[in-house]
Formats: structure tokens, sequence, C-alpha cells
């Protein structure tokens, strides 16, 4: 079968041949349909995230998938069923994280991620996977099931942000999304279902389709050449929750500034090192004297997966259709990662849905 894998001493994906994988007891074999291109996999392949399989001079890609049961192998799935999998796998063996269902809280060495981390990823023609990783996906979704990991990242990230801010009334009427990135851009859409004024800052200058986009979800674009994160406040108005998906770094600490009293901010990004001056002084009276909080947020579980079917579910076949800018096949699986200005959201399409 076909895979599309990045090597440890390249610098742009290739499509290598692979055996399709067998299916040991326990796991389901699942024809591929299409997996999402994010700026993780930029990373992966650039060689400044995760890492290969243990003995692999490479890692097949791909962690944003859905795909259609072929074997399901005595698990309690049937042939056709759409299924979509989660990410993280038990390294050696189940540890307590994966043992208590929380896999996204399991620390480096505790687990692999596929596609990212140390185990091969879903851009193949057949993968397998333990069925208690695959959630089944209504099979009107499938054209969209590769935005539900993403979607499971936000559905975490907001689980986490919302439960710091449980201790007291906390009903929260702005929200700024920082990136249009397509995680960015997909949150937006998710929070703009929950909270009356959402922004989302970028550093695009008209005309671009990230902010046709924002714009079309209601909410109001930031240009962060005009408006810092920090001048938010001033320019518009001190955010309840504010959702960093750019990885730029000096936006963690920014935040603290963005954020209304009572606020929180979910920080998702995966920066470099970076070293710069803060005024460290006056943002730690502004978390005291605000009770402001900042989360970081990696990876979802299972739950995170179910709650993004949800969501999807909800968000409008315009808004998928602008988000999504190219479904390719693997014929020209390169188109999918092209990261230019007119590019938000690739796919790599391996199999057409058949309804059965
Ligand atoms: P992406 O496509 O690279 O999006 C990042 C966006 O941020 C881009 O649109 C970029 O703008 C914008 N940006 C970067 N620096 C900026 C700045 N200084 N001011 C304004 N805008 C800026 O990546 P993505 O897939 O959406 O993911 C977003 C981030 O989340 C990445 O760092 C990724 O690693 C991380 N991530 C984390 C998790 C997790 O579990 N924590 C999951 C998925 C992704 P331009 O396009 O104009 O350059
Ligand atoms: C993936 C997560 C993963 C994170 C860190 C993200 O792009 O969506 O599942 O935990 O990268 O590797
Ligand atoms: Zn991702």
């Amino acid at each position: 079968m076909k895979a599309i894998a990045a090597y440890e001493d390249g610098d742009e994906p290739v499509v290598i041949e692979k055996p399709r994988p067998e299916p040991v007891d326990g796991e389901a074999l699942v024809r591929t349909l299409r997996v999402g291109v994010d700026g993780t996999d930029h990373e992966v392949i650039a060689g400044d995230h995760g890492g290969t399989p243990e003995g692999d001079d490479h890692i097949v890609l791909g962690h944003e998938a859905v795909g259609v049961v072929a074997d399901a192998n005595d698990t309690p799935f049937e042939e056709g069923d759409v299924v979509v999998p989660t990410v993280r796998r038990p390294p050696n063996g189940a540890n307590e994280y994966f043992a208590r269902g929380e896999p996204d809280m399991a620390p480096d060495g505790q687990y692999h991620e596929r596609g990212i981390v140390g185990a091969h990823g879903f851009m193949a023609e057949y993968f397998t996977s333990p069925a208690e990783f695959l959630v089944e996906l209504p099979p009107e979704l499938a054209a969209w099931g590769f935005l539900v990991e993403p979607a499971s990242i936000t559905e975490k990230a907001l689980e986490h942000a919302y439960a710091s801010r449980s201790a007291f009334h906390w009903d929260p009427e702005s929200a700024l999304v920082l990136g249009n990135g397509s995680l960015g851009l997909l949150t937006l859409a998710m929070l703009d279902a929950e909270i009356d004024r959402t922004y989302c800052l970028g550093r695009r200058e008209r005309p671009d389709p990230t902010i046709d986009v924002i714009e079309s979800t209601g909410a109001t674009y930031v240009n962060a050449n005009d408006t810092s994160v920090s001048e938010v406040p001033d320019a518009h108005e001190p955010m309840d929750f504010v959702y960093e998906a750019t990885g730029y770094a000096p936006h963690a600490f920014e935040t603290i500034e963005a954020l209304a009293p009572n606020g929180v901010g979910a920080l998702l990004g995966v920066p470099g090192d970076w070293s710069f001056e803060i005024d460290g002084g006056r943002l730690h009276r502004e978390f005291v004297l605000h009770n402001k909080a900042l989360v970081g947020s990696v990876n979802s579980g299972y739950e995170h997966f179910e709650a993004a079917i949800d969501s999807l579910s909800g968000l409008s076949e315009s808004f998928l259709t602008d988000l999504v800018t190219g479904v390719y096949g693997l014929d020209e699986f390169e188109a999918a990662f092209v990261d230019d200005d007119t590019t938000i959201k690739t796919a790599v399409e391996f199999a057409a849905y058949e309804e059965r």
C-alpha cells in the first residue's frame, strides 16, 4: 500500500510503499478516507517537533484521520463503520494515564503520538488501531471527519479553561482567538456558538481569505500590525477568554493583559526556545489582583473526540467549505502540504467514501 512519510534527512514528504498492516487481537483494520494537514505536520516535516519510531529513519505522517472499518476482526465495530482514530498510544503496554482514559495528560515518555512522535501515522491506504482508540462517526460527517481531531483539541482546552473558572459564577461574553491558521479558525467557529462577541487576531492585510472566514462567522478581525494583543482591551474590549493558536511565544504573556478580570487564557501553540524581555512584576500583579488564569493544553482524549463530533455537526456547511481550501488525491498530495496565504485547511484523500 501507499503511505506518505517524512524522512529524518529530508525536508519534503514523499510517497512510499509499505506492507498493508494486519490487525492483531483487539484491533480493527481501517481503510483511510481522508487525513488533514496542520501546523504540527509542517513542524514534524521540518524536524522541529516529534520524532520517528525507534529503529526507523522515517515517520508515516498524519494524525487527523477518518476512515472506514475494512476488517472489524471481532471488535465491537462492523465493516463499513466510519471511524476517527485518537492520536496517543501507550509506548510499552498501558500505563496509569491510559488506564484512566486520560492519555492526553501523560507526560513525555509515557506516550507515542501517531504521525508525530514515536509511532507511524494515518497517511496510508490502511491503518490498524485497537478498537478502544477508534471513535465512531455518523456517516453523514465522513467528508469532514478529518476535522474531528483538531476540534477535539479545542474541546479539551475549553474544558480545562472552564474548569479553572468553576469555583465562581463565570459567564464569558467576549473571546479572542490568536491566530488565523486552521486551528484558530475552527476554534473561532466553535466559540461563536457559545460566546456573544468573538475576535480573531492575525497579521494579514486585506484582501485575505482567512479574514473573509473570520468575518463570515460574525467575528471581528484584529490586525496585529495595528493592534498588539496587549492593546486589545483599549482598542476593543477586555476578553473573558483568550485562545492562543499562533505558537508566537510573546502571545502567552500578552494574553494576561488582554484578559478581563476573572478571565482565562488557553495556550495551545508549541514554540521553540526563545528568550525575550517581559515586565514580570506587572504581569504577576495582573494575574493576582484580577484573578486571572492561564492553562496550557495539549492533545485530547476519547470524550473530547465525542464532544468534537457534536460541535462539528453544528458548524455550517458554508463555513466548512470556506475553511477547507483543498482535498487532494495521492497523485497530487504535494498540494496538501503547500503552506501559503491562499491555503487554510487541506487534506489528502486516500479513498472516496461510499455509503454501504
Ligand atoms: P498554523 O496553520 O501554522 O497557524 C498559525 C497561525 O498563527 C498562522 O495563520 C499565522 O499567520 C499566525 N501567526 C503566527 N504568528 C503570529 C503573530 N506574531 N501575529 C499574528 N498571527 C500570527 O498552525 P495551526 O495548525 O493552526 O496550529 C496553531 C498552533 O497550535 C501551532 O503552534 C501548532 O503547533 C499548535 N497546535 C497545538 C495543539 C495542541 O494540542 N496543543 C494541537 C494542534 C496545533 P500567517 O499564516 O499569516 O503566518
Ligand atoms: C496534535 C495533538 C498533539 C500535539 C502535540 C497537535 O497537532 O493535534 O494531538 O498532541 O500536536 O504533538
Ligand atoms: Zn494537530
